[in-house]
């Protein structure tokens, strides 16, 4: 669990819409620090083949390539290896399907299990996602679009479980009951086309801190409690939110 500064990025009402904007500011990936790095070696360990997979080609090759020497990283010849140089977890794009993925913090999802899916198809299982299904083919290209990328999107959740992995097997590992059980966590998403109008890279940083660091501020407090009540059953369910509703609408 990282607690350095960390976004707000919730909304009222809380929507699937796609939210992405274009990225003003210059990107980069961060060379990764001891912890992070012992961090995904140990996840890593723990699910081997769940973390991360690739479909090898010399395209994919040509994208490490470009990714190491844009950011000034040792040579990668397999997505494992670029994730062990950098902070964030990383994933490589073809118009929106994924070619390679190696996410040691990711959300309720199998990461292996999303390669060689298409934008629609990763998204299909969320509720309410009508507008992005409709939008998929045109977002899998706007994302690897050299004059309109990089682009960015942010995510945000509550959870009982305080790992940045929130693979799905730790789901029933919780049984939160207090404001002190849960966390507030963050993912900073970034796409950046890699140059030919097909490839992107997609990067996500995650944060989290515990939930009673920001519920003594009334203001968000008010804005989180909008959104999850804004939420449909179908969505509550879908991010483990019914029983942290409660808990959070408790006196
Ligand atoms: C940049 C444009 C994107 C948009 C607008 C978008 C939108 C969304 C939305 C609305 C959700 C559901 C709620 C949430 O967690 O926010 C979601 C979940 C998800 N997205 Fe995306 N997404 C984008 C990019 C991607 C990419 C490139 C991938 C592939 C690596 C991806 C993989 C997923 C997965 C696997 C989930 C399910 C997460 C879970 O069940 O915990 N998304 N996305």
């Amino acid at each position: 669990m990282r607690t350095d500064k960390i976004i707000f990025p919730v909304k009222v009402p809380y929507s699937t819409a796609p939210d992405i904007i274009k990225l003003k500011d210059d990107f980069s990936l961060t060379p990764i620090s001891d912890g992070t790095f012992q961090y995904k070696r140990e996840e890593l360990d723990v699910f081997p083949s769940d973390l991360a997979d690739e479909i090898m080609s010399d395209d994919l090759l040509v994208c490490y390539n470009k990714i190491t020497t844009n950011y000034n990283l040792p040579k990668a010849t397999s997505i494992k290896e670029l994730a062990l140089y950098v902070e964030e977890d990383v994933a490589i794009l073809a118009l929106g399907k994924v070619l390679a993925i190696c996410f040691c913090s990711p959300s309720g999802f199998i990461p292996s299990q999303i390669v060689g899916k298409s934008f629609f198809e990763i998204h299909q299982p969320i509720p309410d996602s009508d507008l992005l299904l409709k939008m998929s083919a045109k977002m899998g290209s706007l994302l690897s679009d050299s004059t309109k990328g990089p682009h960015r999107r942010h995510v945000w959740t509550i959870t009982a479980n305080p790992s940045n992995n929130q693979h799905p097997s730790l789901k029933d590992k919780y049984a939160p009951k207090v404001i002190d059980d849960l966390y507030f966590r963050t993912e900073v998403q970034t796409t950046v086309p890699l140059g030919d109008n097909i490839h992107a890279l997609f990067s996500v940083k995650v944060s989290m801190i515990p939930l009673k660091e920001i519920w003594n501020d009334d203001e968000k407090k008010n804005i989180i409690l909008a959104s999850i009540d804004s939420m449909s059953e179908a969505m509550l369910e879908y991010k483990n939110l019914k029983t942290i509703k409660s808990i959070l609408n408790s006196k």
